[in-house]
């Protein structure tokens, strides 16, 4: 791990209270970045905050805050740019998600979960794009998934598989737009990380973890930290010729 890989870099990382965003948001610490992530559960948020201390790293986070709000991503945008001077980076890892089989999904649900899926990170991005302008560049990661891609057997993904087909063409036009400001847009796209949301998927349907590993040629479930490795090369120097881009991570699903 090089502790200056994203020295000077300002990153806002959304959903730091769990999973992928936790994992990238000690990631990015980890490797110089100031980070400055938000959730909606302030006590999941704190937590990862003391994680944070305790390997002797800071991260500031504005929370509670709900996404779904017009209001909320402006506010924790200008608490970054205040506090640190500007913004290099946004990872949108924030995301909410019913899953219901097409027979049960209720049209409220469906709704809530394209704002979920969308409008947070349509509403980050937006509010993000007017300081990475001023700043000469940086760097957009959002995050679709293996199901912008493919069913998986046993998963009731249905309005989350159309979410996550929304970011994905979402962010290659973002890349288009971006390309004049230096802005670099791309997704991560994951195959099943276990994660608070996706624990809660194995816990409630016993067959999901069999058919999930069938898809993989690597015989194991992710980690976030798989896909924090993958989101700091992406928003790193590293990376400067990438755009409009959507990685997979997962294991090798997709590939069969
Ligand atoms: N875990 C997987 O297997 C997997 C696979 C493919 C894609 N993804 C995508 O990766 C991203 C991260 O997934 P995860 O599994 O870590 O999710 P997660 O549910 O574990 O964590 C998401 C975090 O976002 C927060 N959040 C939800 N709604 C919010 C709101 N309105 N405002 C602020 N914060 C809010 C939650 O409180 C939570 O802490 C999501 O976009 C997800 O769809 C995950």
């Amino acid at each position: 791990m090089d502790p200056s890989r994203l020295k000077g870099k300002v990153a806002v990382v959304t959903g730091i209270g769990n999973g992928i965003g936790q994992g990238i948001a000690l990631m990015f610490a980890r490797q110089g970045a100031q980070v400055v992530g938000c959730d909606i559960d302030a006590a999941a948020a704190q937590a990862t905050l003391q994680g944070a201390h305790a390997e002797g790293l800071a991260i500031d986070s504005v929370h509670p805050l709900d996404l779904a709000d017009p209001a909320s991503a402006p506010r924790l945008v200008a608490h970054a740019v205040q506090r640190h001077g500007g913004l290099d980076i946004l990872v949108n890892a924030a995301a909410f998600a019913v899953f219901a089989w097409i027979e049960q999904m209720r049209y409220e649900d469906w709704r809530r979960t394209l704002t979920g899926e969308l409008d947070l990170v349509f509403l980050a991005c937006q509010a993000a794009w007017p300081h990475l302008v001023q700043r000469g560049g940086g760097a957009i990661v959002n995050f679709a998934s293996v199901n912008a891609y493919v069913a998986l057997q046993g998963s009731a993904a249905l309005a989350h598989c159309a979410g996550k087909g929304g970011v994905l063409a979402m962010t290659r036009q973002l890349a288009m737009e971006g390309g004049p400001h230096r802005i670099r847009c791309n997704t991560i796209s994951p195959g099943f990380i276990v994660t608070g949301a996706t624990r809660h998927h194995l816990d409630t349907v016993p067959e999901l973890l069999g058919h999930v590993l069938a898809k993989k040629m690597l015989k194991r479930v992710g980690q976030p930290e798989d896909v924090a490795w993958l989101a700091s090369f992406l928003v790193s120097d590293e990376a400067s010729w990438i755009t409009g881009s959507d990685y997979a991570i997962d294991g090798g699903a997709r590939a069969w």
